[in-house]
């Protein structure tokens, strides 16, 4: 039996039976995928199907191996199919099969809770679960809105967040994220969000040779808005240590700080929202400890399980919790799956092998040689900028790279939908195309990944944008 047999209707068919039968159209009639044209799929352009892992790899239906480039979406960050969670989670699930931590609590939410404030920068010692990253930013605002008013600020309802920023699509969530296209559809959103510039250093027009003072200007626009805004209607600033849409922008040298004393001054409560930098992506298990800050809420997801289950937290600050241990005040809020067993189980799990096996040491053991392979790139003329650490890096394509002009709308359309993201897919490598800022192409592979592996990502990229290069420049 090939495998396409095997995965074809789970027996096997043949001939036409099989065409009807394929996983591409039945998902195409019942299958909703999440952020996707489904128009775009036919007869003739096929869903994807992707079967099983192994390691750095993933096969898809057809047999076909692709490096997983992007760790699925930036959770799988010790690769597939590691026995250790198989295991635990068979532990877990013999043990006890769900009993929520509303009210009552079991072992492996409290012993997670442990670890992860062990891990944490600072004074960030209480753990809220939630189970994915807009679940834990959606909590982190409300908190913080609740954290005020016990403590009579009634006022704070506001957030701000950068442009172009993903926080995740809830309302609430929605209402920080900053890309027009995906709140446009649901407006009006919450009331209360303030946006400020994202930190794009290669497309500044204030301190462009500048670096650090480019920092403190784009610290400045925070202050900005908060004194335009009334800085007692502001509750919170939402910022990823280093932004993922747009392609991972880094903080400049003195940015974190610059924001921490603005909140500080303001009496405005600082969230990190690591969903993809924390528990390893950046090389520290959290961005605090790259670039020595401490917020007071940090907001995570994805890497914890290391994509064997869902989770999300939000980690909160002594100082912030304070309140909700007094007398009769209780958090309104809660999820029923938040900090379920067997993916409390499967974090531990995790943490226990990022721990033992170094992980953290390969990731910054290899940046300097990914960020190097990377900087090989810019001798192609569409490639214009390469930015990020750790295990996370965009590649920003661009029409002129003295004019830095750039490919919108259908230009851009055509260049990544159309071939640059099809033409890696059929050389093996899933990583990201992405327009919702200037296009970038994005890695972020699992962190287990070798120099081998970076070899192969950075070979395929340089492959297609050569050939990208000839057709459309
Ligand atoms: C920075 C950031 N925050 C929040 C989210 C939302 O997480 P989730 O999809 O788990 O709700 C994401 C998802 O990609 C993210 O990248």
């Amino acid at each position: 039996m090939s495998i396409n047999e095997i995965y074809t209707d789970g027996v096997a068919v043949s001939g036409e039976h099989q065409a009807s039968h394929s996983y591409s159209e039945r998902a195409r009639r019942n299958l909703w995928l999440q952020m996707s044209r489904m128009g775009a799929y036919s007869d003739a352009q096929e869903i994807p199907i992707i079967v099983r892992g192994e390691g750095t790899h993933v096969y898809d239906v057809n047999g076909k191996k692709y490096f997983d480039g992007i760790s699925g979406l930036f959770t799988n960050a010790l690769g597939h199919g590691r026995p250790e969670f198989a295991a635990a989670a068979a532990e877990s699930m013999n043990n006890m099969t769900f009993f929520p931590i509303w009210t009552y609590a079991h072992p492996k939410a409290i012993e997670l809770a442990e670890k992860v404030a062990s891990l944490a920068p600072g004074d960030l010692n209480r753990v809220f679960f939630t189970t994915g990253g807009a679940e834990a930013n959606e909590s982190a605002w409300k908190l913080a809105r609740q954290y005020h008013k016990i403590r009579g600020d009634t006022d704070r309802y506001k957030v701000i967040s950068r442009d172009i920023a993903y926080h995740g699509t809830t309302l609430g969530a929605l209402t920080i994220t900053s890309l027009e296209s995906y709140r446009q559809p649901f407006e009006p959103l919450v009331p209360g969000a303030v946006k400020v510039p994202a930190v794009n250093h290669y497309r500044a027009e204030t301190h462009p040779d500048d670096f650090e003072a480019y920092g403190l200007w784009s610290a400045q626009q925070i202050e900005e808005a908060l004194l335009r805004e009334g800085p007692e209607t502001v509750a919170a600033v939402f910022l990823e240590p280093v932004q993922n849409a747009g392609g991972c922008f880094t903080p400049p040298p003195g940015y974190w700080q610059q924001v921490r004393a603005i909140c500080d001054r303001y009496g405005v409560i600082l969230v990190s929202d690591e969903v993809i930098c924390a528990f390893g992506r950046l090389g520290t298990w959290f961005g605090g400890q790259k670039y020595d800050y401490v917020p007071d809420i940090i907001t995570c997801a994805k890497g914890i399980t290391a994509g064997y289950a869902p989770l999300g937290a939000m980690i909160v600050s002594d100082r912030l919790a304070e309140p909700f241990h007094e007398g009769d005040v209780s958090f309104q809020h809660g999820f029923t799956w938040a900090g379920h067993p067997l993916s409390a189980t499967i974090a531990l799990t995790s943490i226990g092998i990022i721990e033992r096996e170094n992980i953290l040491d390969n990731v910054t053991a290899n940046q300097e040689y990914f960020q190097r392979s990377l900087n090989d790139l810019k001798e192609l003329p569409i490639v214009g900028d390469v930015r990020g650490t750790g295990y996370f890096w965009g590649v920003e394509l661009v029409k002129d790279q003295s004019t830095k002009e750039t490919w919108a709308g259908d230009d851009a359309e055509r260049l990544l939908r159309g071939f640059v993201s099809p033409e890696m897919f059929r050389r093996g490598l899933i990583c990201r195309s992405d327009d919702r800022g200037d296009p970038v192409v994005q890695l972020a592979p699992p962190l287990i990944s070798t120099r081998e592996d970076i070899d192969f990502m950075v070979g395929t990229l340089r492959d297609v944008f050569v050939e990208a290069a000839k057709r459309y420049l």
